[in-house]
């Protein structure tokens, strides 16, 4: 099965199936209406990953994926050359987040409610032989201008117990005790990435991505999206689902920088696959992340838009995803192609320039291909001019590495291991860098 596709049908079957129909219903009746409202007639279809001989079907073949032209990170859109770090901050970046507010992710409205944290529960433990302290968080968004949506989000964190000022990854994921449906998973080998960090000094954090917004194009009513809407419905320029996922994360970034016992300034991010992109559009956007860990974040995260390989741009636009992203996305799956969109992944991962940020895969030959690993290293390999730029070393190397060798040697990594779709493999190695470039211990 196509990696990724998983997680999706299980996330589906644990809606009940009433709801799922009526989910999906309502999902395709406003992406239509988008559709309506830009003028788009008909959209292309995305890649096909499950029929190997249908029309388009998807490519996984080197020799088809294309050689695109990419313009430059250090290149405004006019053409002027970009040649001190003082242009970067003062017009490039801020040229790039423009476009990536107004033709990808959408903007943060202005009407985006406030987030009261409150701790519910806390407790001591033991984790990985670590002595630790375990909260529990809820974020209660102020809905009293529409009181018709609503969100309160859930947000756990655990620690070392007794220190100061601990470095700390929070992760993207689900509810605890969530299990995908169906018959239960082998447990992986090796203990689980929580004991490496806190036996390392770290402390993690896991905020649920689908308590800050909904997974789904029918329920953008509700949620953070749904209170700063007011009832109505999307703007072509408003936020979709991966910058509210992002947005929720900068808000459990206010609460952990509070808390004396977390580092503020060694705060990371952490994301698989669609949490892959929504970990990447945290680091874009807000400044205060020290490091993000991506993992097979695919199209839409860090893989090139302008690559046959693996999935495209009309997967992400159809009504199962159009919603992770502004309606305005959609204008590049009509008339419109991937190659008239003023931006590529590289800058976006260029936003988090000169902050260490570490991209990874599973290979191709492993089950990962649909995220289109090489199109991700490549998009890391033109971004790296941004950290070069601003004095701190992006990628230690611009030639694809073979699985298994990480390219960590600068403040831009990448990985590629052979556990197909997943963070786990990769995350020895992130710790590691992060480690390199921040320390865990004072
Ligand atoms: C699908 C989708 C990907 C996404 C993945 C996931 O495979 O096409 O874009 O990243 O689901 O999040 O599981």
């Amino acid at each position: 099965m196509r990696p990724g596709l998983l997680l999706s049908l299980l996330l589906c079957a644990a809606l009940p199936a009433a709801a799922q129909q009526q989910d999906y219903a309502a999902a395709n009746a406003d992406r239509q209406a988008m559709l309506d409202l830009l003028g788009i007639k008909a959209t292309r279809p995305g890649a096909d990953g499950f029929n190997r001989d249908a029309p388009n079907a998807a490519n996984y073949d080197e020799a088809k994926a294309g050689e695109p032209q990419l313009h430059g990170v250090l290149t405004m859109a006019n053409g002027d050359r970009v040649d001190s770090a003082r242009m970067w901050w003062r017009a490039r970046r801020p040229e790039l987040v423009e476009l990536f507010d107004r033709e990808i992710y959408g903007r943060v409205p202005a009407s985006a409610p406030t987030i009261d944290w409150r701790v519910v529960r806390e407790e001591s433990a033991v984790e990985g032989g670590v002595p630790v302290v375990k909260k529990w968080l809820e974020g209660v968004a102020d809905n009293k201008a529409w009181p018709q949506a609503s969100a309160t989000i859930s947000l756990r964190v655990t620690l070392p117990r007794g220190k100061a000022r601990v470095p700390l990854m929070l992760s993207f994921g689900f509810p605890e005790g969530f299990r995908f449906p169906g018959p239960p998973r082998p447990a992986d080998p090796g203990p689980p990435y929580t004991e490496q960090l806190l036996q390392r000094g770290w402390g993690y954090a896991v905020l649920v991505a689908n308590s800050i917004q909904a997974d789904n194009g029918g329920l953008l009513k509700d949620g953070v999206i749904g209170i700063s809407l007011r009832g109505k419905a999307r703007g072509p320029e408003d936020w979709g689902v991966l910058r509210a996922w992002a947005w929720g994360a900068s808000r459990a970034f206010d609460v952990l920088a509070r808390d004396p016992a977390i580092d503020a300034k060694r705060i990371g991010i952490e994301g698989l696959s669609r949490y892959g992109k929504a970990a990447l559009v945290t680091m874009a956007y807000d400044q205060r992340f020290a490091i993000g860990f991506v993992g097979s974040s695919g199209a839409g995260g860090a893989a090139l838009y302008r690559r046959n390989f693996g999935e495209r741009m009309g997967n992400l636009c159809a009504s199962g995803e159009y919603h992770w992203f502004a309606g305005n996305f959609l204008k590049y799956c009509g008339v419109l192609t991937e190659f008239d969109l003023p931006i590529d992944s590289h800058q976006l991962i260029a936003l988090s320039a000169p902050r260490a940020l570490f991209i990874g895969a599973g290979t191709v030959e492993t089950g990962d291909g649909w995220v289109d690993p090489k199109g991700s290293f490549l998009a890391a390999a033109a971004a790296s001019h941004a950290w070069d730029l601003l004095g701190k070393p992006g990628l230690s190397s611009d030639v694809f590495p073979e699985a298994l060798t990480p390219v960590t040697g600068g403040s831009l990594g990448f990985r590629q291991h052979q556990g197909g779709h997943n963070n786990r493999d990769n995350w020895p190695s992130f710790i590691d860098f992060a480690q390199a470039r921040l320390g865990a211990k004072r």
